[in-house]
């Protein structure tokens, strides 16, 4: 498998107040010169050599821009940080805080694992699903809202738990604490 060719940047970041450049990709996919300045901040946590350790960061900085992941931005990861293309793959297919497909402004997971389902996790499931409007796996036509379905988040103690935007985890999930939590999303 062949590793994507980057185009040369036409300015390099800088020191001297200029703004970092958008990069293109090829095929006319480009990230911002913010989101790669913010890929090199990962890069350098890690020891020389290692850009690779960077993946997973650089993967969400770069759904943080786009809103999901497409193709191109798995490959451009893979090509900003040396690694083949299916390394990038492997690490976007299997984490569920990646989105392979385009989602809503607001991504709701909530967790049906056996903890979570034995407390109430199915109830909020079903409960979501009637107040949105929407199954499972789907987005509100406003597209404000995607409902998903996802595993075991580690928070079984807080069971049922609703993850929001794949950052803000929600315990205890009530349709009263359902309801207050769709009302706080703009
Ligand atoms: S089963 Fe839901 S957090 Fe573990």
């Amino acid at each position: 498998m062949t590793t994507m060719k980057e185009k040369p940047m036409t300015q390099t970041a800088s020191a001297n107040g200029l703004e970092r450049p958008e990069r293109d990709f090829g095929e006319g996919f480009c990230l911002s010169g913010e989101t790669l300045q913010k890929f090199d901040r990962e890069i350098a946590k890690y020891p020389e050599g290692q850009r690779r350790s960077a993946v997973m960061a650089c993967l969400a900085l770069a759904q943080e821009e786009i809103g999901w992941l497409p193709r191109k931005a798995v490959e451009a990861v893979a090509a900003y940080l040396g690694i083949p293309p299916i390394a990038a793959w492997e690490v976007a297919t299997f984490y569920n805080m990646y989105d392979l497909e385009p989602v809503g402004r607001h991504k709701l997971t909530v967790c049906t694992g056996l903890p979570c389902a034995l407390s109430g996790g199915v109830h909020a499931a079903k409960y979501l699903q009637e107040k949105l409007g929407i199954g499972l796996g789907e987005t509100t036509p406003d597209g404000k809202f995607t409902l998903l379905e996802g595993e075991c988040m580690g928070a079984c103690g807080d069971a049922p738990v609703l993850l929001m935007n794949n950052r803000r985890m929600c315990s205890f999930m009530t349709p009263e604490k359902i309801d207050q939590s769709l009302e706080g999303c703009k």
